[in-house]
């Protein structure tokens, strides 16, 4: 048997690999794509959060944005080190590739966060939307990658209370601040929902991904279980609002239906056009030539 039909035989088998295990490219290649775009999006997705911790509302504020934000960038070391067993990169490979336009990571973080709320509803709602794929990913058959994300997984469960908290107190506040959270929902229910990624017969990789047991649910089915389980239900709880006039219970399929999302708009964003892609880019880019100075101190630059 080769080694490609006894790892697809083991992972279908709910069996997990390691990287000392006989792995074929493909396997390894797939695994590098997705585990990449991950570590990617942890640490891009420090940015748009990032400007609020000087501007936060009080001292407790600050202090848990700032651990949240010091958090995600954990996340992103753990990845990148879990990426590098895969033996196809070097960390700083990857790190070069990010500033360069040369990978990928999650659309959602390229919208800008124009208001206090903005860094509530991503801590409980993107954050609420990373812990439906990630929780499902602790599935995933590469060992490596399972263990890094349970670490991973408390962080972001305490991630979206400290959000809750936020869009709590705002939502039960004054006349303005319940509308500041009512707009953050506006602008963000089409990016929350492109946050699992495109239509299921839109993507190349979703299949492969699934055949070597590498993701074990599809993006439309975490697209509709956050929406039923914890997307409708929190908003509702809040006295919020989406801005959806087709969402509607479906009783007899027992899900919430709505409107189709702007996929078109979605690959623009995917593809650099979206309103905050160059920003972000740079961003990092002066991150690193900022700190080159204690990597050279450190003796890894
Ligand atoms: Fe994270
Ligand atoms: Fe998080």
């Amino acid at each position: 048997m080769s080694s490609e039909q006894s790892i697809k035989e083991r992972v279908q088998n709910g069996e997990k690999v390691e990287p000392s295990d006989d792995l074929p490219e493909e396997y390894r290649k797939a695994a590098q794509r997705m585990i990449q775009f991950h570590a990617n999006s942890e640490i891009v997705g420090t940015l748009p959060e990032k400007q609020w911790i000087k501007k936060a509302p009080s001292l407790q504020r600050k202090r848990a944005i700032s651990a949240k934000v010091q958090d995600e960038a954990g996340h992103a070391q753990v990845l990148y080190r879990v990426a590098e067993t895969l033996g196809l990169k070097s960390r700083q490979e990857m790190l070069d590739e990010l500033v360069e336009g040369d990978s990928k990571y999650v659309t959602v973080f390229n919208y800008p966060t124009k208001t206090w709320a903005d860094a509530g509803y991503i801590a409980m709602f993107i954050d609420g939307a990373a812990m439906f794929r990630q929780g499902s990913l602790v599935e995933s058959s590469y060992a490596p990658y399972s263990r890094g994300l349970r670490k991973i997984c408390y962080e972001e469960s305490f991630h979206v209370k400290h959000g809750e908290d936020i869009v709590r107190s705002l939502a039960t506040g004054s006349r303005k601040e319940q509308e500041m959270i009512q707009d953050a929902v506006d602008r963000w229910y089409e990016p929350t929902l492109q946050f699992f990624g495109p239509r299921d017969h839109m993507s190349d990789h979703t299949d492969e991904l699934q055949e070597w047991g590498l993701k074990v649910k599809s993006n439309d089915e975490l697209r509709q279980q956050f929406l039923d389980e914890f997307y409708v239900p929190k908003l509702e709880k809040y006295g919020l609002e989406l801005p959806d006039d087709k969402l509607e219970y479906d009783e007899d399929a027992e899900r919430w239906n709505y409107s189709q999302l702007d996929w078109d708009h979605f690959l623009d964003v995917s593809r650099g056009g979206g309103p905050m892609n160059d920003e972000r880019l740079s961003d990092r880019q002066d991150a690193l030539e900022n700190n080159d100075w204690v990597r050279r101190a450190a003796g890894v630059a």
